[in-house]
């Protein structure tokens, strides 16, 4: 059974990939800091017919997640699919919103550690494997600051951009080698992030496995096309 990696999983779309790719016969590694949250969405993922299981680790914390797919391999068939979408939560120290000119190295640097350092570090963990057999996808999510400067968003906006740079040279670079990688930029307000709308959009990503960046917007998720097919 293929083994689906969740890094930064949640109640909101973490969950809803969970599902959509367990009915898909994937079996579900759900990776986040909170064991309650983990067991929560484990047993009702449950109820729903998905094996699924979670795994503690803090994606500040290198050495956690590293143990952490080190544990998945140890339990899971190899992973065929990893997909990088934590948010934070607002409580992490240090991780707080800059504009432009209020941003400093120090409100930078725990935004780089989260998102490019975090996707860098779990990369490292499938894609040797994924290289090996010859077949993967990687799938990383940011918000509309990865593609579109926010002013109220300006120290984030510096390492998401900076995670779909690096995601957009790593589809260039594995091309014809059998992984896919690609970067998912939401861009939806309160009303449209229904993470069961948006969930099934990384289903159909992952399994046409063409392009290097799919922007989910309201018009996207309503006609079931995402912004590469416009
Ligand atoms: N503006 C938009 O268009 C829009 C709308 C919706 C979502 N999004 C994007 O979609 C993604 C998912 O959002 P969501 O809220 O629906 O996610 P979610 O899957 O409901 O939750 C993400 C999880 O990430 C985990 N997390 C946070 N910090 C972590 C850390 N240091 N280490 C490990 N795990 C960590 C948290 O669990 P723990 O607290 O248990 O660690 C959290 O529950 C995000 O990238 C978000 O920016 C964008």
């Amino acid at each position: 059974m293929p083994t689906i990696a969740i890094v930064g999983a949640g109640p909101g779309l973490g969950l809803s990939i969970a599902r959509v790719f367990g009915e898909q016969g994937y079996e579900v590694a759900l990776i986040a800091r909170r064991q309650s949250s983990l067991d929560e969405m484990v047993a009702e993922l449950g109820t729903a017919g998905v094996a699924a299981a979670g795994y503690r680790a803090d994606i500040l914390d290198r050495a956690t997640l590293v143990r952490a797919f080190k544990e998945i391999a140890a339990n899971h068939d190899p992973v065929e699919v990893l997909e990088f979408s934590p948010a934070p939560r607002g409580l992490e120290p240090g991780m707080v919103l800059a504009g432009p000119l209020e941003v400093s190295v120090a409100n930078v640097q725990p935004h780089i550690d989260f998102y490019v350092h975090g996707a860098i570090t779990a990369t490292g963990q499938v894609l040797p494997d994924m290289l090996e057999r010859g077949t993967g996808t990687l799938l990383f999510t940011t918000g509309p600051c990865s593609v579109a400067p926010m002013p109220t968003m300006g120290n984030v906006g510096i390492a998401c951009a900076a995670l779909r740079n690096w995601v957009l040279n790593l589809h260039d670079a594995l091309a014809g080698k059998g992984v896919y990688a690609a970067h998912v930029p939401l861009s939806l307000d309160a009303n449209d992030a229904d993470p069961d709308t948006i969930a099934p959009h990384y289903w159909q990503i992952h399994s046409r496995g063409e392009g290097p960046e799919h922007l989910l917007t309201p018009e996207t998720l309503r006609t079931g096309r995402d912004a590469s097919d416009l």
